[in-house]
């Protein structure tokens, strides 16, 4: 079994389906509900859930994954006397579920397959497919033919944008990076990040690991009401020059400490290097700021783990209703 044990753990959904034809008699019964021994797309779906939950057992090289989600959904297709099976399995770890929605998928084909052979012997399985799989490094993958029409509202991303219509700063805070020394690449990667968290990312800066300039540049913004979120990328360590959490400190009049705590307790799963981090956030004049550390790769862990909350954080500390998100 491959060590998955670097690895860093996300959001992962995989979607699979399959299909039995089982001819015009059998259809008929199923369709009706009238197969000898019970209701088979019921007894169908659970064994479909008992598949995904097995697959570790069942298939050797696969990890054991404490899923957090299964969906089965069958769909009679009269014209061709078949039915079709989706799975969608999701979980939070460091190896894709499309293993568990293909075993699922094939629990629950297998189980109508034995249910319906009393009145028809001549059943085909076919079509096993995976159709989509999410998280990891690769991010989304949608088979090249797209999704049925049966599952595409199945298959959305949950709570996709949870910051839809928040205006957002994004300020990196890197010494080098703000005298040309390196290219910022925290900066670009955070807007590209809160943009596809639905967020409007209306001013960008990069500044020097200076306390007093990333004060005034933070004091500015608050005043005004063109943001309701403020990010920083960098500057959170523990050398002389990281200084955002003392600036951030020094404006803000309400601390927000479980960012900072989630931040490290949830990145130290995988990164011990993340109790290192002093991430700190709170509200100055209704507008969230929130420190994460200056690397592209902690960014996106980071905004995952915040992504369950955020929007509703950024409502509360503004106080505006019409914005997007909430509690999830
Ligand atoms: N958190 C996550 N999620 N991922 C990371 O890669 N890097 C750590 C830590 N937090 C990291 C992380 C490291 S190596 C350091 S030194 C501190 O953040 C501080 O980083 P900063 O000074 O760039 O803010």
């Amino acid at each position: 079994m491959a060590d998955v044990g670097a690895k860093t753990a996300s959001k992962r959904r995989a979607l699979a389906m399959g299909r039995i034809f089982v001819k015009e008699r059998a259809f008929a019964h199923i369709a009706a509900g009238t197969l000898p021994k019970g209701d088979v797309l019921k007894i169908a779906e659970i064994a479909g859930i008992n598949g995904a939950k097995k697959t570790a057992d069942l298939i050797p090289l696969c990890h054991p994954l404490p899923l957090e989600h299964i969906a089965i959904r069958l769909v009679l297709e009269p014209e061709t006397h078949s039915v079709a099976v989706y799975a969608l399995v999701a979980c939070f770890d460091k190896t894709g579920v499309e293993m568990e929605a293909l075993a699922a998928v094939n629990a629950s084909l297998l189980t109508l397959y034995d249910l319906t052979k009393p009145v028809e012997p001549a059943l085909t399985i076919s079509d096993v497919s995976l159709l989509l799989k999410e998280g990891g490094k690769k991010g989304r993958w949608v088979r090249p033919e797209g999704l049925p029409k049966e599952v595409s509202e199945f298959a959305k991303s949950p709570a996709a944008k949870p910051l839809k219509g928040v205006n957002c700063a994004v300020i990196t805070l890197s010494d080098r990076a703000s005298d040309g020394t390196y290219r910022d690449l925290s900066g670009p990667a955070l807007s590209e990040a809160l943009q596809e968290m639905g967020a409007s990312v209306v001013m960008r800066d990069v500044l020097a690991d200076d306390q007093d300039m990333l004060q005034e540049v933070l004091k500015k913004l608050c005043a005004g009401d063109a943001v309701e979120l403020i990010m920083t990328t960098g500057g959170t360590g523990l050398t002389e020059r990281d200084v955002t959490p003392e600036a951030i400190s020094a404006i803000i009049e309400k601390p927000a400490p479980g960012f900072g705590e989630v931040l490290r307790s949830a990145s130290a799963r995988t990164i011990p290097t993340a109790w290192l981090s002093r991430s700190i956030a709170g509200v100055c004049n209704k507008t969230l700021i929130i420190s994460l550390p200056g690397s592209p790769k902690a960014i996106g862990e980071c905004l995952q783990i915040l992504s369950p909350f955020i929007g509703h954080a950024v409502r509360l500390a503004s106080g505006k209703s019409h914005l997007g998100g909430g509690a999830q």
